[in-house]
């Protein structure tokens, strides 16, 4: 039985091969905890203010990431796609999944030692596959001379804000633009369809910052994540 201020995440749970837990109410951390523990769960996330941390990490919690969101206004004129980006279609996805299994490394799956690799690049790899098949509005991308996939861009439609859903260029194409363009294209799709653009990432994940703030997206919010997992 899940206790009460907690919701399971099915889509985690099928690739961890545990049941997965996100703590919605930190006033029920300690029950949740004990709940947990019974239902041999292999991990509780919570998303919340760093003060939360003197709740949680007497509890075994602990302090993964640093979660930023920034945004940016996007133009009400309709533009065009630069040049070199194209548009996913549902046959690329085995192709994206591979390469975001290849390239993540700074969210909070890969950064929490007690999560295997091959479980991080393999939810990063379901998830992309997902947003390709249809759960992102759109996945941009840029592609070499041989017309072989070397970034994405997997958006999603929230009223009017487009929001980067997941990002990533292959580790062998990383530092030649292909981000820089990805970013460029997004606003360039959200023009004259959506009022912002926005995207979050970690603090510890420097290029990705700077690589938004070179766009003109500013921070708008923060956020730490804790993880819990059994001893
Ligand atoms: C973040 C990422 C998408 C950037 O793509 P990229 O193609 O390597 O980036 P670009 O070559 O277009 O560089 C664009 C800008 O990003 C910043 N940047 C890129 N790599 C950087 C690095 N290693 N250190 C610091 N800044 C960096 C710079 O501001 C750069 O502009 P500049 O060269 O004019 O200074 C890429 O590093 C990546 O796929 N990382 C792994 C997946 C990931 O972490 N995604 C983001 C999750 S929110």
């Amino acid at each position: 039985m899940i206790p009460k201020g907690c919701s399971e995440r099915p889509f985690d749970a099928s690739i961890l091969g545990r049941p997965v837990w996100c703590l919605d109410d930190v006033a029920q951390a300690e029950n949740a905890v004990n709940g947990a523990r019974q239902e041999s769960v292999g991990l509780m996330f919570r998303r919340g203010d760093a003060s939360e941390g003197a709740i949680l990490d007497p509890l075994g919690f602990r302090k993964i990431e640093t979660l930023i969101t920034l945004g940016c206004a996007i133009s009400d004129q309709k533009q065009r796609l630069p040049a070199g980006i194209g548009i996913a279609q549902t046959t690329d996805a085995d192709a994206i999944a591979d390469l975001a299994a290849r390239a993540f490394r700074s969210d909070r799956w890969h950064r929490d030692p007690e999560i295997p690799d091959d479980r991080a690049d393999a939810y990063k790899a379901a998830w992309a596959h997902n947003d390709v098949l249809g759960r992102a509005g759109v996945t941009l991308v840029t592609l070499n001379a041989a017309g072989v996939i070397t970034g994405f861009n997997a958006l999603l439609f929230r009223d009017d804000t487009l929001v980067v859903d997941l990002i990533a260029v292959a580790p062998d194409h990383q530092g030649q633009g292909h981000g820089s363009r990805l970013v460029t294209a997004a606003i360039a799709y959200g023009a004259g369809r959506f009022k912002t653009l926005q995207v979050g990432t970690q603090v510890a994940n420097p290029a990705s910052i700077r690589l938004y703030q070179k766009h003109g997206l500013q921070e708008i919010g923060r956020a730490d994540t804790w993880h819990w997992t059994p001893s």
